[in-house]
């Protein structure tokens, strides 16, 4: 089984305006809804690839179950920790002459609700694959991620870590199987710009010897590498196409990739599905769907 870890769950509630002026009634001229974050991103494209997933994560009040329910509809298995107290999020993203976000901070998540999410990582067997994706909300003690890793330390299980700064390099000791980071949290983790491609190799060597296995950076338009742990570097590059929307992009490379893994073990093959759903969802409003995963993997 596949498990992604979403903490802080929300509704993205996008509304389209032609202009947008403060401190008067706007009008909208298309409103859009998308169920948000990291973890819960990654197991909506597995789902597009028809790859089962369990969403864990916590849910609270009305919009918990809008999350919930509408996780289930496309057929993931949403297993959420649902806290007593609080509503969970409701993101707005208003798309005018220019796009500003308003984020929400979520529900406040107690010391004994964190253990139960710790108790359900118990189910995580050998073999399994956990996602832990994004940053740690201010609700929940900064070392969420290390005491999950620790709770699944002994059993075996690839683990997939998508985060940045310090948080990502406290889960390198717990050997991840995947990291994936962008060129910026690169040069966030190392103090500099980090651009060349040998400066890049550099990095990831250096990551491999903190721990992560398998390396995967990131490059937008410029496509990514993939520093293996067979010892090999991989390359992917891109198909042009019109972007509608990067936001998504990193998280559908990461599903793609251990997708592309489940089934096949081939690296390389790995690489391609990842990057074929990374385009499809910069070419897509919103995430990628399969029909155009699939027309992107075709082109690559
Ligand atoms: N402009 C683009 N054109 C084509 N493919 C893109 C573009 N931007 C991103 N991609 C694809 O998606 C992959 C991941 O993108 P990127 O490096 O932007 O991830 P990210 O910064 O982690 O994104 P996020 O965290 O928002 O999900 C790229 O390696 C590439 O395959
Ligand atoms: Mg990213």
């Amino acid at each position: 089984m596949i498990y992604t870890l979403t903490l802080n769950p929300s509704i993205d509630y996008v509304v389209h305006l032609d202009r947008f002026v403060s401190g008067m009634t706007n009008r909208t001229t298309d409103e859009e809804f998308f169920i948000g974050g990291k973890g819960i991103n990654v197991s909506c494209i597995l789902a597009e690839l028809g790859m089962n997933s369990t969403a864990l994560g916590f849910t609270a009040g009305f919009v918990g179950d809008a999350i919930e329910n509408g996780l289930r509809e496309m057929g993931i298995h949403a297993d959420f920790i649902r806290l007593r107290e609080g509503i969970s999020r409701i993101n707005v993203k208003i798309k005018a002459e220019s796009e500003s976000e308003i984020n929400g901070q979520g529900p406040h998540i107690s010391e004994e609700e964190f253990a139960r999410l710790l108790s359900k990582t118990d189910a995580v067997r050998e073999g399994d694959t956990i996602v832990l994706a994004g940053s740690i909300p201010k609700t929940v003690s900064e070392d969420a991620y290390e005491r999950i890793l620790q709770r699944i330390e002994w059993r075996n299980v690839r683990i997939v870590v998508d985060a940045t700064k310090n948080l990502l390099l406290t889960c390198l000791a717990y050997r991840p199987f995947l990291i994936k980071p962008n060129r910026q949290e690169l040069s966030e983790l190392f103090g500099r710009e980090v651009s060349s491609e040998n400066d890049i190799a550099y990095c990831a060597r250096e990551l491999h010897k903190k721990g992560a296995r398998n390396v995967l950076v990131s490059l937008g338009g410029d496509g990514a590498i993939l520093f293996a742990e067979d010892g090999n570097v991989y390359r992917s590059g891109v198909v042009r196409d019109r972007v509608l929307g990067t936001v998504g992009a990193g998280d559908s490379m990461v599903a793609g990739f251990i997708a592309g893994y489940e089934r096949t073990r081939d690296y390389a093959y790995s690489l391609k599905l990842g990057a074929a759903c990374g385009n499809a969802t910069a070419f897509s409003d919103g995430l990628a769907k399969k029909e155009k995963i699939n027309e992107i993997l075709g082109r690559l």
